[in-house]
């Protein structure tokens, strides 16, 4: 794994932004697997940014996002189908057909897995931005996951409805499940970026960089993918 330490927030999302750009300019009909979270923000604002000023062309790009709460649509100002549209998609020329996230509204949940990595396995992600989650986790694959799994749906651990309360009204407004790709279907991506900033990722940090590769905890099977870097802040990267 390639490791960069950022002195701070932006300039990590600079250096993300650096390498997202190259690959859509190298190849216009670039796949990329998308991340929610506050982490990926300034990415995604310097993305559009670049694209008003300079006209970075998304015509022919296509998205696929990592995962979405069960329960909310995707007009519910929480889901991540908005969340992507309002720091992104809305800011450039990316066709919305060629977005793709799970349908939170699914009624037949089982069959909207087998539809997503359908999905998935059609496009072959050039590159997959992660962030991670304090205790570990990537996309919404807790602790414990198998490293096998593709797309299924999750319950999500106490510690993640804590930590994502913040978005939330109250603890009790956060889904308990969520639709996620799985380990497996974001290990096929040819290329990982995984961006983490502030303390409260500095032991998801270590763990993902230099603990044991373990189901414990789900980031540290990035040690194994041939082509990943993760840009950590100082904060983040406080235990390397
Ligand atoms: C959620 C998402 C993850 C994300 C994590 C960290 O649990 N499912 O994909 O990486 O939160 O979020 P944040 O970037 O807000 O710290």
């Amino acid at each position: 794994m390639k490791v960069i330490v950022a002195d701070d927030y932006e300039s990590m999302s600079e250096r993300a932004f650096e390498i997202m750009k190259d690959e859509v300019v190298r190849n216009p009909n670039s796949v990329l697997g998308l991340a929610t979270g506050t982490t990926p923000l300034g990415l995604y604002r310097l993305m559009v940014d670049d694209h008003k000023r300079n006209g970075t062309d998304y015509g022919s790009v296509k998205t696929v996002n990592l995962d979405e709460y069960m329960g909310l649509s995707s007009a519910d100002r929480q889901s991540y189908a908005r969340f992507m549209r309002e720091n992104l998609f809305d800011g450039l020329n990316i066709a919305r057909e060629n977005t793709y996230i799970e349908n939170g509204m699914a009624s037949d949940a089982e069959s909207e897995c087998l539809r997503y990595n359908e999905i998935l396995d059609g496009l072959n992600i050039d590159i997959q931005l992660l962030g991670l989650g304090s205790n570990g986790h990537i996309a919404f694959n807790e602790p414990g996951t198998q490293f096998g799994t593709e797309t299924h749906v999750v319950k999500l651990a106490d510690s993640t409805v804590k930590d994502n309360s913040r978005l939330f009204d109250s603890t009790e407004s956060v889904p308990t499940h969520a639709f996620t790709m799985g380990i497996k279907n974001i290990m096929q991506a040819k290329k990982v970026l995984v961006l983490a900033s502030g303390s409260n990722k500095a032991k998801a940090v270590y763990g993902a960089v230099r603990g044991e590769v373990t189901e414990e905890l789900p980031a540290s099977v990035l040690q194994l993918h041939p082509d990943c870097t993760l840009i950590a802040d100082r904060a983040a990267a406080a235990l390397l």
